[in-house]
């Protein structure tokens, strides 16, 4: 795919680089339908998701000079936040592995994927409202969810910034790693999940993002994976001696 990102398909995981290092990878309107078609893609055919940043910085947040010629009715659309939910709601887990600034926009990217790993120069942020807008793609909310609303509010009213270690301490970040080994490390991760059920991991996903209690979901999704063959044979190899 040509444009603002780099797409590498493999078997069981896309790997999707924003590639807009000039702008800091700024989302622009490009990027969104772009993203989207990543999207659709990973819909039609469930695929784990590595998404990361070019040259340094994840994403410096949403465009800027569009964002500045946007009204009412382009907020309505909800441009950015209904592609972070979509992002959420894909199949398989997603891992962003951020290097450098995930501000704005770029932390509520990194907010709605499953999991997130870092560099030591990783800084989450939400400076929204020194332009004179709020967060308003799943960061007061979903941050809220992740670190709790102490340091959520500090980060979107306070404008205070976590770097890679508050945020690994907060559980925001999964770990901290050297910038050369950050893409190996989310492999190592993604290579984790892709040693379990792919069903299994898919409803988990979904279970786990309900809101609520939901033991009645819960039920229908273990009874769904109980007729599955991959079950049965998953269970045998563990009796047999296997362990993956
Ligand atoms: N939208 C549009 N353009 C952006 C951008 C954004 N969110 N973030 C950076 N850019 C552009 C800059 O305007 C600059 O363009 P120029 O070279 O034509 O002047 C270029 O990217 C490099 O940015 P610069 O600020 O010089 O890089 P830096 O390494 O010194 O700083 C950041 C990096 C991320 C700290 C800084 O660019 C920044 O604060 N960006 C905005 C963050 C923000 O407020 N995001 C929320 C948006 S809602």
């Amino acid at each position: 795919m040509a444009g603002t990102l780099h797409v590498e398909e493999l078997d069981d995981r896309v790997v999707v680089t924003l590639r807009r290092p000039e702008f800091r990878n700024a989302i622009n309107a490009p990027m969104v339908r772009e993203l989207h078609e990543v999207c659709g893609m990973l819909e039609a055919q469930p695929r784990l998701l590595l998404l990361t940043g070019d040259g340094g910085t994840f994403a410096a947040g949403a465009d800027i000079a569009e964002l500045r010629e946007r009204g009412r009715d382009q907020a309505l659309q909800g441009i950015n936040s209904r592609l972070f939910d979509r992002i959420a709601r894909l199949p398989l887990p997603t891992v962003a592995a951020v290097d450098g600034y995930a501000l704005g926009g770029g932390a509520e990217l990194a907010y709605a994927c499953d999991l997130r790993i870092a560099s030591p120069t990783a800084v989450f942020g939400n400076p929204e409202p020194g332009l004179g807008i709020l967060a308003a793609a799943g960061a007061c909310w979903r941050l809220r969810d992740l670190v709790g609303a102490s340091v959520a509010k500090q980060v979107l009213l306070a404008g205070r910034r976590l770097g890679a270690d508050d945020a690994c301490r907060l559980g925001l970040v999964a770990e901290v790693v050297p910038a050369g080994e950050l893409l190996k490390r989310a492999h190592a991760l993604l290579d984790r999940m892709a040693r379990s059920g792919a069903l299994a991991l898919r409803l988990t996903k979904l279970v786990a993002d309900a809101p609520g209690g939901h033991p009645v979901t819960d039920d229908l999704a273990q009874a769904i994976l109980f007729e599955a063959d991959d079950k049965r044979s998953r269970m045998d190899a563990f009796l047999a001696g296997e362990r993956r």
